[in-house]
């Protein structure tokens, strides 16, 4: 007996979408293991529980799936789980390496099959972006790249060398003796300079301002940008940046352009860095993030704006998890 699994989506929770989606799924699986219908010997459903108008199971049934037995249940409530989704597991008299289908929107639970993608998240401070692609990363289990540490090391060794961040010639001779990694523990980014883990100094407010400077000068810009194309390259990952779907991925799978309300967003900073024991007056904040903007919208290379074909989340009023799901069904919706 050999098993092979399938899921698919469907955009709302009616009896025409659940039985064209059962059927497409179920035919596209016979196809690919170039099944018989009579050597499937059970059908085992599972749909999300925000489907209630049909079961699987009949709809298999109606397909014509008519000698084997069937069985549909509900799966319970998952935080942050892909909505509308059914799968099956088909129980299979034949001896064959199975070819696993997943369609539609369900491309996105088996990046293995579905291939390489990346995810290119942009935005202002604040805006929610590395939480949001933090959070995807794990829930796709792919990569998080958080291109503005990168830029916040360099401004920290900057800064450390005594070198203003606004001199390029001294910040890229600087950079040249200088060895900065990205490396992964845990799934999460440690940013290294000369093999020092920098990933909690760069947070410090100094350092921001700074990073926006430096990230002025093309030269390090094209270093840095060679480094983050090459990880994209490699495997599916999700970026989140000023540039990632205008410059560093032109071609990304998926783009998105968060932002949000400068109050909320320096409202955000100031709840993270009270958190973490710093003392921080609002105001000051407030003026420092927005000139911060200002610095990288107006740059000559790359500045800080949305790709002409980003979706634009405005985060002002939405939770993280709302933020995610908002994600998730866009990517849904373009597979
Ligand atoms: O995302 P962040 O706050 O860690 O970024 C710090 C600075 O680095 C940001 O103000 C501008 C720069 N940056 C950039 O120019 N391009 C990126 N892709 C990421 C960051």
């Amino acid at each position: 007996m050999v098993v092979i699994r399938g899921a698919t989506t469907i955009s709302s929770d009616t009896k025409e979408e659940i039985r064209k989606a059962v059927k497409e799924l179920l035919e596209q699986i016979e196809s690919r293991n170039a099944l018989k219908r009579d050597e499937i010997v059970s059908l085992v459903f599972s749909s999300t529980s925000d489907i209630h108008s049909y079961y699987p199971a009949k709809a298999a049934r109606e397909a014509g799936f008519m000698s084997c037995s069937l069985f549909s249940a509900q799966e319970p409530d998952i935080e942050g789980g892909l909505p509308l989704c059914i799968r099956v597991m088909l129980f299979v008299e034949k001896n064959l390496t199975p070819s696993h289908v997943y369609l539609r929107g369900a491309k996105i639970l088996r990046k293995d099959l579905a291939g390489k993608f990346n995810i290119a998240i942009d935005g202002p401070a604040g805006s929610g972006k590395s939480t949001v692609a933090k959070r995807i990363a794990k829930d796709l289990n792919i990569l998080y790249l958080d291109t503005g540490a990168m830029y916040r090391a360099c401004a920290l060794k900057a800064l450390e060398a005594g070198i203003d961040p606004a001199d390029e010639a001294s910040v890229v001779a600087l950079m040249r003796d200088v060895k900065l990694d990205v490396v992964y523990e845990n799934g999460l980014q440690k940013t290294l300079l000369d093999g020092r883990d920098v990933s909690e100094e760069i947070r410090k407010a100094p350092v921001s301002m700074a990073a926006s400077t430096v990230s002025k000068h093309a030269s390090v810009r094209m270093h840095l940008v060679e480094k983050q194309r090459e990880i994209a390259g490699r495997m599916s990952c999700v970026l989140d940046g000023r540039d990632i779907g205008t410059f560093v991925l032109p071609d990304a799978d998926f783009k998105f352009y968060l932002t949000a309300s400068p109050d909320i967003r320096a409202k955000r900073r100031y709840d993270e860095m009270v958190a973490k024991g710093e003392q921080v007056d609002f105001d000051e904040l407030k003026e420092a993030i927005v000139n911060r903007d200002m610095q990288d919208m107006s740059r000559a290379l790359a500045p800080l704006k949305q790709a002409d074909d980003a979706v634009l989340i405005d985060t002002s009023g939405m939770s993280v998890e709302d933020v995610v799901a908002a994600i998730k069904r866009a990517m849904q919706e373009k597979i």
